[in-house]
This record gives structure tokens, C-alpha cells and sequence, in this order.
């Protein structure tokens, strides 16, 4: 375990299993359709390319990057699109993937932007759930994991742009963002 993990809250195994049984569900779903599978950069990269290999319905990869104004519990009400997707989604069937769901800022701007722009349907999958910390009226359509209220880096999350590359999720040890 890397040092400044205070403990590992899912390991690679158990990551691997619940994307796998999520990925299928919505697969199904999916069976006679062509979604644009949509990823939210940087975080959601790990579980995106777990998620679309279990993926059998013909998709189209695109993705974004998104950032919210200010900081802290309260966002300030703007997203920012660092990153646009290439493809347009006017009358497409869009499968958000997401690395997790905390006020619900980002998700509830980026499902209406989507709509805006006339995709046909879009849904969220999420890996990771802060039930607790929703303070927009958004749910993922489908989620891996309800977590606690702490915070987690690895498997694509990161603290400051580190610990991405850890293949579980860990629990931050305080020390590190306290100081
Ligand atoms: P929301 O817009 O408040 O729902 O925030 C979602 C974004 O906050 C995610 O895409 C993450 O980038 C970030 N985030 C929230 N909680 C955590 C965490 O525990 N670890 C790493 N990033 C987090
Ligand atoms: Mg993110």
C-alpha cells in the first residue's frame, strides 16, 4: 500500500468484479443501440477502459474535461469545459462515465448540456457514490460503489494530479491535505 493511503477502501479484485457486473447490466440495455460513451477526464480513465471492454454493442469512444469554479463544498454554478467532445451527440444515445458523484455539480450541468445539444438519451455511470454530499438533485443511473464520506484517490482519482495510477482506491491519509 502506498504510504500516504491511510487504508485501501477497494481493492483491484473487487473493482474488478462489481465494473465488470455493472458494465453488463448496461450492456443489455444497450444491445440494439450505438451509444457515444462519453468519459470525463482525467478521472474516470481506469474505469472507463475496464467499462467499455465488457462493452458487446457497437460504441463510440469520446471524452471530456470539465472543471468547476471555486472550490470547496459549495461550487460557485459554472462549469467549465476545458476539453470538448469531437463528435457531435444531436439524436445519439450517450453513456456518461464518471469517476464519482459528490455534490452532483458536475453531472447535473454536464446531463442538461448534453440534452441541450439534442443527444436522444443520456445516463450516467458512476464508479464511485458520495450519497451524503448531494447537494444537486442528480443520481447516477448506475453506480459500482456508495462510499463513506472521505476522501479516496487511485484507480483513476487523484489528489493535486497524484495517485492515479494506484490500481485500488485507498483513503488519503488527513496528514497529507491537512498540512
Ligand atoms: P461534484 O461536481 O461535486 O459531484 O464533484 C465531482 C468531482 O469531484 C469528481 O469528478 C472528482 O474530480 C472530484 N472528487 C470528489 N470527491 C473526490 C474524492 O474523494 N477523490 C478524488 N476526487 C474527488
Ligand atoms: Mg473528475
Amino acid at each position: 500500500m502506498h504510504k500516504d493511503c491511510e487504508r485501501i477502501m477497494l481493492t483491484e479484485e473487487a473493482l474488478c468484479a462489481r465494473v465488470e457486473e455493472v458494465a453488463k447490466e448496461v450492456d443489455v440495455r444497450y444491445a440494439e443501440k450505438r451509444p457515444l460513451v462519453v468519459g470525463i477526464l482525467k478521472g474516470s480513465i481506469i474505469f472507463y477502459a475496464d467499462f467499455i471492454r465488457h462493452l458487446s454493442c457497437p460504441v463510440e469512444l469520446d471524452f471530456m474535461a470539465v472543471s468547476s469554479y471555486g472550490s470547496g463544498a459549495v461550487s460557485s454554478g459554472k462549469l467549465n469545459i476545458k476539453k470538448d467532445l469531437d463528435k457531435s451527440v444531436a439524436g445519439r444515445d450517450v453513456i456518461i462515465v464518471e469517476d464519482i458523484i459528490d455534490s452532483g455539480f458536475t453531472l447535473a450541468n454536464l446531463k442538461a448540456l448534453l440534452y441541450d445539444r439534442g443527444a436522444n438519451s443520456v445516463i450516467i455511470v458512476t464508479l464511485l457514490n458520495k450519497k451524503e454530499r448531494r447537494e444537486y438533485d442528480i443520481e447516477p443511473d448506475y453506480n459500482c460503489f456508495d462510499i463513506e464520506n472521505e476522501f479516496v484517490i487511485g484507480y483513476g482519482l487523484d489528489y493535486d494530479e497524484r495517485y492515479r495510477n494506484l490500481p485500488y482506491i485507498g483513503i488519503l491519509k488527513r496528514e497529507v491535505y491537512e498540512k
